[in-house]
């Protein structure tokens, strides 16, 4: 439990801070997962997911009909696997952009399901679109790709990979853990047959469930046999027809996932979509404006993530330095992440997914300049705190007009 909880600011890539309704849907009287009263919630939430995975555009126009949201007791990681497991058997040649954590993921559970075909850069490089098209070719059964690279702050062209994967015919799944609730999504125009999310990222619930969007048509070449017995697509499926789960749903957080997307249903995606670019803009041009380098280096279709923001380490605090900067942020009561794997010492990470209200922002600017400061690393805190309120303010001035 933080110090002064009321006062804690939540910044790390998931969990995400969650509404007081959201809390207060957990603490209400357990119910059967076979009664109408569940059945409810969970249809409560397909609706919103519904609108979630096929409306994430600035225009708010659809983007996919008659596919089926449904939602998975278990984190990303298993929806993951669970797509791949169901679309491959042992014989698939599947094909993994690998440029960060999440993408390293995605190869390897494809590695134990599939024979995996990895396309490669440097951890927050772009992964040149031509070695994608040397790679997919017409044996290619899978595509999989991470559109938010969360390790790295770095968001991959899914639209590109997925013409690809559509000229050859490949089934392609995308991970839009970071992404989808807090971005721009389109399930039919980037050829997307399965996407995945978390509920703790931009969707703003609890973690302990993940959702699916299984795109129209694709239900049919789901063989739930080939995938372990508890991610079995094809039963999930049917059971989510019935708004029910095939095994013991986490009712509460099932509940908590339901308020937070109804949340985003009353934002509004082209709102929502907004106001995040807006927010990340301000982490982006404040930390460069006091003096630090962004870790991700994005080039032809890639772009900056605009939910994470990953910021490259002053080289005087790299390494075993790094632990003072991190203990003067936590001691301002606020909560970052370092980098991930090999990461770890040369970068930070914050996040802006979910409702983080403006001045939260600029407390996150304010927090890290100061602890640079701490810990004598050269920033100027004054001019990254005036160029993330010029962002934010240029956002509120457009939502006024
Ligand atoms: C892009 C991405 N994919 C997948 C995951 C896996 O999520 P989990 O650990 O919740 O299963 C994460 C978690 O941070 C993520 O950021």
């Amino acid at each position: 439990m933080p110090e002064d909880p009321e006062d804690f600011l939540l910044l790390n890539p998931g969990p995400v801070p969650v509404t007081d309704e959201v809390l207060q849907s957990m603490a209400e009287p357990m119910v059967s997962h076979r009664s109408s009263a569940f059945e409810a919630v969970y249809e409560r939430a397909q609706d919103g997911l519904d609108y979630v995975f096929t409306r994430s555009t600035l225009d708010g126009e659809s983007t996919s009909e008659g596919g089926t949201p449904l939602i998975l007791n278990g984190t990303a990681t298993m929806g993951m696997e669970a797509a791949v497991a169901n679309l491959v058997d042992g014989d698939a040649e599947v094909v993994s952009l690998v440029n960060g954590k999440f993408g390293r993921r995605f190869a390897r559970i494809a590695d134990r399901y599939a024979s995996v075909t990895r396309v490669e850069a440097d951890w927050g490089k772009s992964i040149p679109i031509e070695d994608v098209r040397d790679a997919v070719t017409d044996d290619t059964d899978l595509v999989t790709i991470v559109h938010n690279e969360t390790s790295t702050g770095l968001l991959n062209p899914v639209a590109e990979v997925g013409e690809i994967a559509a000229e050859h015919g490949a089934r392609f799944i995308v991970d839009g853990v970071t992404s989808i609730g807090g971005d721009e999504f389109r399930i039919d125009d980037w050829n997307v047959d399965v996407a995945i999310t978390d509920a703790q990222k931009a969707l703003a619930a609890p973690p302990g469930t993940s959702a699916m969007y299984v795109a129209e048509g694709v239900e049919d070449a789901i063989d739930g046999e080939s995938a372990p017995f508890y991610e079995d697509l094809d039963w999930h499926l049917r059971k989510a027809a019935q708004h029910q789960t095939p095994f013991t749903s986490a009712v509460p957080l099932f509940r908590a996932l339901a308020v937070a997307v109804e949340d985003i249903v009353e934002e509004t995606m082209p709102a929502r979509i907004e106001r995040h670019r807006a927010q990340s803009r301000a982490f982006r041009e404040g930390f460069a404006a006091m003096g630090l380098d962004l870790f991700a280096d994005p080039e032809g279709s890639t772009a900056y993530s605009n939910t994470v923001t990953a910021v490259s380490l002053p080289e005087s605090i790299r390494g075993d330095d790094a632990t003072d900067f991190f203990d003067a942020v936590k001691a301002r009561n606020v909560s970052i992440s370092g980098g991930q794997a090999h990461l770890g010492g040369e970068i930070f990470r914050v996040s802006n997914m979910g409702r983080l209200p403006t001045e939260q922002i600029l407390r996150g600017v304010r927090t890290v300049g100061e602890a640079m400061d701490d810990v004598g690393a050269d920033v100027d805190l004054d001019a990254g705190l005036d160029a993330a309120a010029d962002e934010l303010d240029a956002e509120a001035d457009a939502v006024e007009a």
